[in-house]
């Protein structure tokens, strides 16, 4: 594979997918089935009765024709098929620029191979909505969010050669694609840098309050800011700010699976809430699982649990992890202020190669919405599980921090072999404020990990929901759609 630092850079989910809710979520992979000639076949959650092209209602895939009220009504109008099978919603291939738009219940918007759905450049396509109740406040300033609206929203598109997608309230309905969405996020970044932006940026695809989602094989590119969140694949320039690549956020049920990610910021961030805001909100992220994802994150985390994890982060597991050139791994950033709880967590098989910091956890990450945050609401970080993980090339094993009077406790660290750089660090482990036990790890870690001998850290045997969704296997007949 050939990665490169610039945005042209597209990747293809592997396999497929996940995702979100603020709600009850059930996420499910959608993995694409063989398809002869012009009949073309996938698995989803949910087949439709009904099938339109985008063309139908009078779509241009020239890349510069906007089809934001084509997308609007063809929308309007499959919605009427909801309570009758519903419908599937298709994009031959070309380039199709649109504004936001609400994607419906019952419902499939299927990328073909080529269809690209480029978000629409202009900063008035994307109305301000309120932020998110978790967060209180904009990410990157006091004002609202762009491109997003506390209503019934289903997807958003955006851009000239990719575009974004929100969906809000929506049940049962699943994004399934050989196609692209690309946010063109560097003209967002441009503002960022320059601290031009009053609002937040918009996301490349956001679900809110929905259920039963699938989003598959699609290749996301260049979001203006988080990609998916809770959310899907990616890559960005790793330069380009807060450019994480999956963000589940007070999401239950989430499978994100054979995903690679090049990110600015951490590959996979797990987050639920901030300070005071994410404590009111009280919405935990919990029973995720995140399987066989590769990872290029120089600057941040292969898989990040927080800052924002004031609802609680629970139950997630994390098995066959690789990574290259990334900071750390699975890393804890918490802080006083946030309350609630990081636990349950397991992580299981990781092949790492030049990382700055294997374990990596922090309870001085600071960042608060405002000054109203409570500095005595303190979390609680406990049962924090790795084994069977290998490393090389990296300059510090361990840099464990817990908070003081508030130690994170629990970690359990197994069958762990890291070899170190030329230019590694002279210390190797630091360990403040922490405690737990250890067995098999190279090099041997602070003695607050206390060595139990023979012993493997605990991997739940038991299947999580997530994995137990059966998927349909669906079809339609692309015949003369073709541009
Ligand atoms: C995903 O889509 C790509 C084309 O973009 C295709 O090559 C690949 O086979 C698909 N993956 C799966 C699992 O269907
Ligand atoms: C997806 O793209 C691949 C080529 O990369 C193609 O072989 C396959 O038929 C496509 N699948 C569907 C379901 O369109
Ligand atoms: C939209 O739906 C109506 C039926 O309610 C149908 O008559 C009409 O042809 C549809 N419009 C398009 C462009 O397909
Ligand atoms: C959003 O959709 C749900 C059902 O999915 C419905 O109950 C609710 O009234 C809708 N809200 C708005 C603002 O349209
Ligand atoms: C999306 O749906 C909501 C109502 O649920 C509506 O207020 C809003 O205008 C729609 N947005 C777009 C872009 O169509
Ligand atoms: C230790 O971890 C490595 C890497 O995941 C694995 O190949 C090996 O089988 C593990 N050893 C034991 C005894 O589990
Ligand atoms: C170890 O970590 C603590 C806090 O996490 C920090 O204050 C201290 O400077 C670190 N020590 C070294 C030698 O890096």
């Amino acid at each position: 594979m050939v990665f490169t630092q610039q945005s042209a850079v597209s990747i293809n989910l592997v396999a497929s997918l996940l995702l979100l809710g603020l709600v009850n979520f059930s996420i499910v992979e959608c993995r694409r089935l063989a398809s002869t000639g012009s009949d073309v076949t996938y698995s989803a959650i949910n087949c439709r009765k009904h099938t339109a092209f985008l063309t139908d209602f009078g779509g241009k895939g020239d890349g510069k024709t906007s089809n934001t009220l084509v997308f609007r009504s063809a929308i309007q109008n499959l919605s009427q098929f909801a309570n009758d099978g519903g419908a599937q919603l298709v994009l031959p291939p070309g380039k199709w620029l649109t504004g936001s738009f609400n994607l419906t219940s019952h419902f499939t918007l299927y990328l073909q191979l080529g269809a690209v759905i480029l978000a629409s450049q202009d900063e008035g396509d994307y109305p301000l909505i309120e932020p998110l109740p978790s967060y209180g406040t904009g990410r990157d300033g006091p004002g609202g969010r762009h491109n997003s609206n506390p209503k019934n929203y289903s997807v958003y598109c955006c851009f000239d050669d990719f575009d974004v997608v929100r969906v809000i309230c929506g049940t049962e309905f699943v994004i399934c694609a050989n196609g692209t969405i690309d946010g063109q996020g560097s003209l967002w970044w441009e503002k960022f840098h320059k601290k031009k932006l009053k609002n937040t940026r918009p996301y490349l695809i956001e679900l809110m309050y929905s259920k039963k989602i699938q989003i598959s094989n699609l290749t996301l590119i260049d979001s203006p800011s988080w990609f998916v969140h809770p959310d899907l694949t990616i890559t960005a320039p790793v330069d380009s700010p807060n450019t994480d690549g999956i963000d589940p956020d007070s999401c239950k049920n989430v499978k994100i699976q054979d995903v690679f990610i090049v990110s600015g910021d951490d590959c996979v961030a797990v987050k639920s809430g901030w300070d005071e805001y994410g404590i009111k909100f009280n919405m935990p992220t919990e029973q995720i699982i995140i399987r066989r994802l590769t990872c290029i994150s120089p600057d941040s985390a292969v898989i990040a649990l927080g800052s924002e994890m004031s609802g609680g982060i629970k139950n997630l597991r994390a098995e066959d992890i690789r990574a290259i050139n990334s900071e750390s791994a699975v890393r804890i950033k918490t802080a006083p202020g946030r309350g609630a709880y990081v636990k349950n967590i397991f992580v299981d098989g990781m092949n790492l190669k030049t990382m700055k910091y294997v374990f990596w956890a922090t309870g001085a990450y600071g960042q608060h919405p405002d000054p109203g945050y409570d500095p005595k609401a303190l979390p609680r970080v406990d049962r924090i599980n790795y084994r069977n993980v290998v490393a090389e090339d990296v300059e510090m094993a361990g840099n464990m921090g817990g908070i003081e009077g508030d130690p994170f406790t629990g970690f359990c660290l197994s069958n762990v072999t890291i070899g170190l750089a030329e230019k590694h660090k002279k210390l190797q482990w630091n360990c403040t404020d922490i405690s737990g036990v250890s067995s098999g790890v190279t090099p041997p870690p602070c003695e607050v990990l206390k060595d139990k001998g023979k012993m493997e850290c605990e991997y739940p045997s038991e299947k999580i929901p997530i994995d137990m969704v059966e998927l349909k296997t669906c079809s339609f007949t692309s015949s003369s759609q073709m541009l």
